[in-house]
């Protein structure tokens, strides 16, 4: 059973081709999803930033599936990827109930990232997000369907099931997903956006500090997996519910200090989480753990809205408003920048979401 209204097959000698491409953004959360439910669906509502200069383009060419022809082809960067091919191969596999047409078409599909491979930032949301917006707009292509707002709602939804987070990358500026009290039309099934922000998160910054490029220990998947053994789980769950309340009430009237302190309340929840989970794991570097002290010592000593948060690895996200630009950069550049890897740094900033290139 689907969700979405299933398009009739396509007819067997159809001549259905074309080429599509589109740039989707990464996103970071402010309240993190941690913990799932089957299938891909979240143990609480979470809610992000969506990014602008970390992002993925995807193009795909597609054209009538003949008996001979592989189902995917798969390059990322200009060369062919066997691994991410397989990944592909087995959500498009998992998608079918879904768009039943793609089981008659062949795809060519190539896709490229901003930011480097090994750079720290999680490929997966906009990956997925990048390619779950090609399929919708085959789709709209072949079927001649025009509903925006019901595409990104697609886009959305089927971008979930092939990495969760991936879900929120397909609105601008802030999105939530999850079925939350406080978020009318909430789901758990897709993302929704969230307006009537304050003006000062329209161009709010993250500075990613890289203060490590390896492979983490424990995959995010199997990082989520632990929570339905966390005896700590149902607690965090109801606290990721008050923290959204708080939260948005903060990014409404523009308290930025009541911003900061749940974006990193929920930074070292999600860290403690993995900490206590069985087995335990730690994902912080020792210069993540000096990163956030001197941030703190930083915003007692100026007064300053500086703050910071994690994902699921050691690289800390630096979040400020655009007016204290100057002072948060003579800041990095003299006390942080010294506890990246090699200087690596890639300035972010809160996006308007994706773009259709072809
Ligand atoms: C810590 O979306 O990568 O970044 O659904 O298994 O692909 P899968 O997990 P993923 O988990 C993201 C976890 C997080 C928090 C967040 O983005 O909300």
């Amino acid at each position: 059973m689907s969700f979405f209204e299933i398009q009739n097959p396509l007819k067997e000698n159809h001549d259905f081709h074309g080429h599509v491409s589109w740039k989707c953004p990464s996103n970071i959360a402010l309240i993190k999803y941690w913990g799932k439910r089957p299938i891909q669906m979240p143990a609480n509502a979470s809610i992000s930033f969506t990014l602008d200069k970390a992002y993925t383009i995807t193009s795909v060419h597609y054209q009538p599936r003949r008996t001979s022809d592989k189902w995917v082809q798969f390059s990322f960067e200009g060369k062919e990827e066997i691994s991410f091919e397989k990944r592909i191969v087995k959500y498009l596999s998992s998608i079918t109930d879904h768009i039943s047409w793609i089981k008659q078409l062949s795809f060519k599909i190539s896709s490229e990232n901003s930011f480097p491979h090994s750079s720290g930032i999680a490929s997966s949301a906009s990956s997925m997000g990048a390619l779950a917006l090609c399929l919708c707009d085959i789709e709209e292509d072949i079927f001649k369907i025009s509903d925006n707002s019901l595409f990104r709602k697609k886009a959305s939804y089927l971008s979930r099931l092939g990495s969760g987070s991936a879900c929120r990358s397909l609105y601008p500026q802030l999105a939530a997903w999850g079925t939350s009290s406080i978020i009318k039309n909430s789901s758990d099934l897709y993302a929704v956006p969230i307006e009537g922000i304050h003006e000062v998160y329209n161009n709010f910054h993250d500075d990613i500090l890289i203060v490590s490029d390896q492979e983490k220990a424990v995959s995010s998947s199997a990082g989520h997996a632990l929570m339905d053994t966390n005896i700590f789980a149902e607690k965090r769950y109801d606290q990721a519910e008050i923290h959204m309340k708080t939260l948005l009430n903060s990014m409404k009237n523009g308290d930025l200090h009541a911003f900061g302190k749940i974006v990193e309340d929920e930074a070292l929840t999600l860290h403690a989480l993995m900490m206590c989970s069985d087995p335990s794991y730690i994902l912080m570097e020792p210069n993540t753990l000096e990163v956030i002290k001197r941030i703190r010592t930083f915003r007692k000593s100026t007064g300053l809205p500086l703050f910071f948060t994690l994902d699921a690895g050691p690289n800390i996200h630096i979040l400020y408003p655009n007016h204290i630009v100057p002072q948060v950069t003579s800041f990095i550049n003299k006390d942080l920048i010294s506890l990246s890897l090699e200087g690596r740094i890639i300035r972010d900033q809160v996006g308007q979401g994706p773009t259709k290139i072809a």
